[in-house]
């Protein structure tokens, strides 16, 4: 996620045990012009790996030599971005713009094929219309998931992750299940399923609904991240223990500290929302909240763990 799974981010969701992490959205024409911010979104500590980098992009000569630039950073694997509906994306015909455009999507996932050994791999959405202005979509009015992988049918495609909703939908409304299925009929390696995952029950279904072989939780981990053990532990052994006090007031800490050694004190302005998520499930949770989104230090993230202590009585020891 944009603006949410940077290294120390990515650092927390690995120690709650995450298998596998990604980095923000990158566009390959800043990483061609080896612009400061894409460069620092591609840093990662060793403690991440398996790491996948993840890129979007339409302009070929960026594109290959971005995917020239990644393969000699020791990331596990590349993944391209044909899901990402923002505005600004989009109307450069990139992320999920070149649903629309399948033909196009296939030269540029050929030339990543042709430009590195690493392991390719795509992030789509279930469809997008043809025409913007088209009000009743029916099947004929849209480009569907399935469409787009049978228009790169050949491509050795490492795996897919398909965000189960529309362009049209955002980030919400229900998720289309089957739609993934199909994909999965369709696509000859590991499918993905992506989209609605905020609980570990919700893994389960989603597996058995969409026969995926996996899954991606993006909105779900940020401010839970021990949703990857809970989940694990659900699907090993049928059930998990939820976090108490200790383990989430040390997640606070570790997270805060390692936003501040990869990105200076600075770093902790950006720190401010994950704080406000991490404090949104106590009774009080606006007081807290008001107080995170205001933090500039770490003494202020000490500040807030002590105001915490002190109005909920929780401690050490709960
Ligand atoms: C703030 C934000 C930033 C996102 N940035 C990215 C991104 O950089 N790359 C990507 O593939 N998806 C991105 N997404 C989409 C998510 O990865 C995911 O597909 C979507 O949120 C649905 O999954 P969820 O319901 O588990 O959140 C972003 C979503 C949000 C909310």
């Amino acid at each position: 996620m944009e603006g949410v799974t940077d290294t120390a981010f990515r650092q927390i969701a690995k120690t709650w045990g995450a298998d596998v992490v990604y980095t923000e959205f990158t566009a390959a024409e800043a990483i061609f012009h080896r612009a400061r911010r894409a460069m620092e979104r591609l840093e990662f500590n060793p403690s991440e790996r398996p790491v996948i980098a993840q890129i979007f992009g339409r302009e070929p000569e960026a594109f290959v030599q971005a995917v020239k630039l990644i393969g000699q950073m020791g990331f596990a694997g590349l993944d391209i971005n044909f899901g990402c509906p923002a505005r600004k994306v989009v109307a450069k015909g990139a992320g999920v713009a070149l649903l629309r455009d399948p033909q196009y999507a296939r030269r540029l996932v050929g030339l990543a094929l042709e430009n590195t050994t690493l392991p390719v791999s795509m992030k789509i959405r279930t469809s997008i219309r043809k025409e913007r202005q088209s009000l009743d979509a029916n099947q004929a009015d849209v480009h569907t998931a399935v469409d787009f992988i049978a228009a790169l049918h050949g491509l050795p495609v490492a795996a897919v992750m398909v965000h189960g909703r529309s362009y049209e939908q955002g980030h919400h409304g229900e998720v289309d299940a089957a739609m993934i299925r199909q994909v999965k009929k369709h696509f000859h390696g590991p499918v993905l399923a992506n989209g609605g995952i905020f609980t570990p029950e919700r893994v389960p279904q989603m597996l058995s609904e969409t026969m995926a072989d996996g899954v991606g939780i993006a909105r779900g981990a940020w401010g839970q991240p021990w949703i990857f053990q809970q989940t694990k532990r659900l699907l090993k052994a049928g059930g998990y223990e939820s976090v108490d006090w200790r383990n989430l007031k040390q997640t606070i800490i570790d997270h805060a500290r390692l936003v501040v050694k990869t990105r200076g004190e600075r770093g902790l302005i950006e720190f401010r929302k994950h704080l406000a998520k991490y404090v949104s499930g106590f009774p009080r949770a606006s007081e807290f909240r008001n107080q995170a989104v205001r933090i500039n230090t770490l003494a202020d993230v000490d500040e807030l763990i002590k105001n915490i202590e002190k109005q909920t009585a929780v401690s050490e020891s709960d």
